[in-house]
């Protein structure tokens, strides 16, 4: 037996099992290619060996290329290690558990035989990091599967689970027995005198004629065009498919290469690698104990019953946890239920779950009206209308039902966690968990910390947040929080534009060429612009310096409240979506702008992007300084994850890197000056842009 730093090689049963060891993921970093080429060729060169076994040691097969290694000087080898598995005289059979994902599922495609665990799952992820696969991956794939089910993996760079792998003709067998690695050695001994040896580098199967061909192409790149123009790797993914069924295997490899050089170190790459690396990040909390695992969460209730309390006990159902619903009255709860049981449905309609899976979910979910009913659960989320009364009320009323140990979260946005805290005689249980909206889509939770919490209550309301598939970040208990506080200035002079001259169309078009699927004021006008309405009205009322904002204010006092009243910052025809640019909006602006003599200009588009970044930049800095988030690039995970910000810009912070913290500064400067206090300056933005440093490294004091 011999061993090749993190790759394990020993011969079983006439059978060369090459192991790769590389822990947390098996990435294949330094030294596990060349430990593969080098079992290869002693296997091949061992009259006892028939065959070989590939498998994974750990919790994975391979999670792909070290994705650490991206953007740096790497040893470029010739000959690669999947070239090496495709070439073996003897075969070789891939046995895959958990994931096999990227250059991992290149090499078990580059094996002559697949078999899985049936928790497997497989993917060619690469453009989400802004990339193409490189290893022969789109290639061997396209031949594999064919074109139409290659170009829905490769390009979306979604995983699929061992049952679709196999209905999709990348696994030849699912192994349902405790060890893989034994079984996988039987199924080598099986083949081993298998010849010719099968190959994914041969012919296409599954072949499309011609015309289809060009219609699933042509159709491929127009809805690539309508979803993610900004982004490059998936058109270059489509063309990588497109030249499997066009050119020779060869051919298609150079093309792999000339695109992924082409991609590896462009801004796009570059920006998705850092919030890959922000996600991992922000799970971090400084203070928990790496030794102490948190319990999780096995039941849960919810308090309110409204659109915010049913989407996050959609959130519990989805992933199979037992969720109770609290409302006061079986009216309310019936509405409530209701609302859940209409978006299963439309998700049933649109294919993307079951009937089955609807009933099962819907299964999961129960509605009371008690206290009492929800005391045994292990958290309970409160989900009810934003009033510091109301609040304290069910808190109070928690304290005396909820059983010891349990988790008392609340789904405030904005309200301080101590107030909610106070009203228990258990301060040290309580913290948020703030979802955003619609709860059981949208992937941030925001875990938010009161001046009593501990450590392990966050960690624990972390964990249930992974476990519910959502991406946790943790902010500290202020007005806003971190998430919406770094974005209420944005808004802010948004709507301050506006007084100035600046349209609702006009900014959505320059946030939609950043990056933004839908502009601000169309996504307002989905939520309804009576949100904020009352959150506004609360902080004028606490703060007599409060800037108020009259443009909001008036139209929802006109009625204006968005798509649900047919007119918001858009007009809307009955039953359309389509936002219609609408005289009366302008003439709400010039009103205001007459009625507070407020001078009417035009905006360049730049203008309009730095005003309204900048802001949230500067508080972002005002969050870190008063330690309300560990770190910047949590800020830009809450970005991503709660508002949709353009991934292939990294996160407001990654982005404010690209214009310069001292730009940044300088402007800031000028419209403090313009403008008065809200732009003053943060002095973290200061010392960042004194000491040429970059904002998205910057942490809260330690
Ligand atoms: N390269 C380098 N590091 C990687 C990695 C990779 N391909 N994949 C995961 N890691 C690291 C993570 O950064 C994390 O490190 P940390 O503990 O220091 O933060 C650790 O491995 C565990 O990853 P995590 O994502 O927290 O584990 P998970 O069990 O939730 O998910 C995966 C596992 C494999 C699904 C997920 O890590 C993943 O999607 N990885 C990227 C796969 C990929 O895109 N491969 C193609 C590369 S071209």
């Amino acid at each position: 037996m011999s061993e090749v730093q993190t790759v394990k090689y020993a011969v079983e049963d006439g059978v060369g099992v090459i192991a790769i060891d590389n822990p947390p993921v098996n990435a294949l970093g330094p030294g596990v290619r060349e430990g593969i080429m080098d079992a290869l060729a002693t296997g091949n060169a061992d009259p006892a060996v028939q065959a070989f076994v590939l498998i994974g040691i750990g919790r994975n097969f391979m999670a792909g290329a070290d994705i650490r290694q991206f953007g740096g000087a790497r040893p470029v080898s010739t000959r690669t290690s999947a070239a090496a598995i495709a070439e073996s005289g003897k075969p070789v059979v891939a046995a895959i558990h958990g994931y096999a994902l990227g250059g991992g599922l290149e090499h078990a495609l580059a094996c002559h035989y697949r078999i899985a665990a049936p928790g497997a799952r497989v993917g060619l992820p690469e453009v989400s990091l802004g990339i193409v696969p490189a290893g022969g991956g789109t290639q061997r794939l396209t031949r594999l599967i064919g074109p139409k089910a290659a170009l829905d993996m490769i390009v979306s760079g979604r995983h699929v689970g061992a049952a679709e792998a196999l209905r999709l003709g990348i696994l030849n067998e699912i192994v349902d027995v405790p060890t893989l690695r034994s079984a996988a050695v039987q199924y080598a001994r099986r083949i081993a005198a298998t010849r010719p040896l099968p190959s994914s580098q041969a012919e296409v199967r599954r072949p499309l004629p011609a015309d289809e061909l060009a219609v699933l192409f042509e159709d491929a790149r127009k809805s690539l065009l309508r979803k993610s123009r900004h982004l490059k790797a998936p058109q270059k993914a489509l063309a990588l498919v497109e030249a499997a069924t066009s050119r020779t295997f060869e051919e298609g490899l150079a093309l792999e290469h000339e695109f992924f050089k082409e991609l590896e170190n462009a801004d796009e790459a570059k920006a998705l690698r850092y919030a890959f690396f922000a996600e991992r990040e922000a799970a971090k909390i400084p203070g928990a104990s790496p030794l102490v695992q948190p319990s999780p969460v096995r039941s849960a209730a919810i308090v309110g019953g409204g659109t915010m309390g049913g989407g996050i006990a959609m959130a519990f159902a989805d992933v199979g946890v037992e969720v109770k619903v609290l409302d006061m009255s079986q009216e309310a709860l019936d509405r409530g239920i209701k609302r859940i049981r209409d978006n299963y449905g439309v998700s049933v309609k649109r294919g993307s779950i079951t009937q089955a899976q609807m009933d099962e979910r819907l299964a999961k979910i129960r509605g009371v009206t008690d206290y009492a009913d929800i005391g045994d659960c292990d958290a309970v989320i409160e989900a009810v209308f934003e009033r510091v009364d109301l609040k304290q009320e069910v808190f109070s009323r928690l304290d005396q039902v909820m059983k010891p140990g349990a988790l008392l979260l609340t789904n405030s946005s904005a309200i301080d966690i101590d107030i909610m805290a106070n009203a228990t005689k258990r301060p040290q249980a309580v913290a948020g968990a703030h979802f955003f909206a619609p709860a059981n889509v949208m992937k941030l939770c925001e875990v938010v910390r009161g001046s009593a919490t501990p450590i392990e209550t966050i960690a624990r309301t972390m964990k249930m947040a992974r476990d519910l598939g959502k991406v946790g970040a943790v902010a500290g208990s202020c007005d806003g929080f971190a998430a919406n506080r770094s974005r209420t200035p944005m808004m802010t002079e948004m709507m301050l534009m506006l007084e100035e001259g600046a349209l609702p169309e006009q900014i959505d078009r320059i946030m939609v060429a950043f990056g933004y699927p839908m502009g601000p004021f169309a996504v307002n006008d989905m939520s309804g612009l009576d949100v904020s309405y009352e959150g506004r009205k609360r902080r004028a009322a606490a703060d007599p310096g409060y800037r108020k904002l009259h443009i909001p204010d008036r139209m929802v006092e006109m009625g204006r409240k968005g798509q649900k009243t047919g007119a918001g910052w858009y007009r809307y025809a009955e039953g359309d979506r389509t936002p219609h640019p609408d005289e009366v909006v302008k003439q709400v602006i010039a009103e205001v702008a007459k009625e507070f003599g407020i001078v009417q200009r035009t905006f360049s588009d730049e203008e309009i992007l730095h005003r309204a970044l900048f802001a949230s930049v500067n508080e972002a800095c005002r969050i870190l300084e008063e330690g309300k988030a560990y770190r910047a690039s949590d800020i830009d995970v809450m970005w991503l994850y709660g508002f949709g910000f353009p991934r292939h810009r990294g996160g407001l912070m990654f982005w404010a890197d690209s214009v310069g913290a001292s730009a940044i500064l300088a402007q800031v400067q000028e419209w403090h000056e313009r403008y008065g206090k809200r732009w003053k300056p943060s002095v973290l933005l200061e010392r960042v842009a004194a000491a040429g440093g970059r904002l998205r490294d910057a942490t809260a004091p330690q």
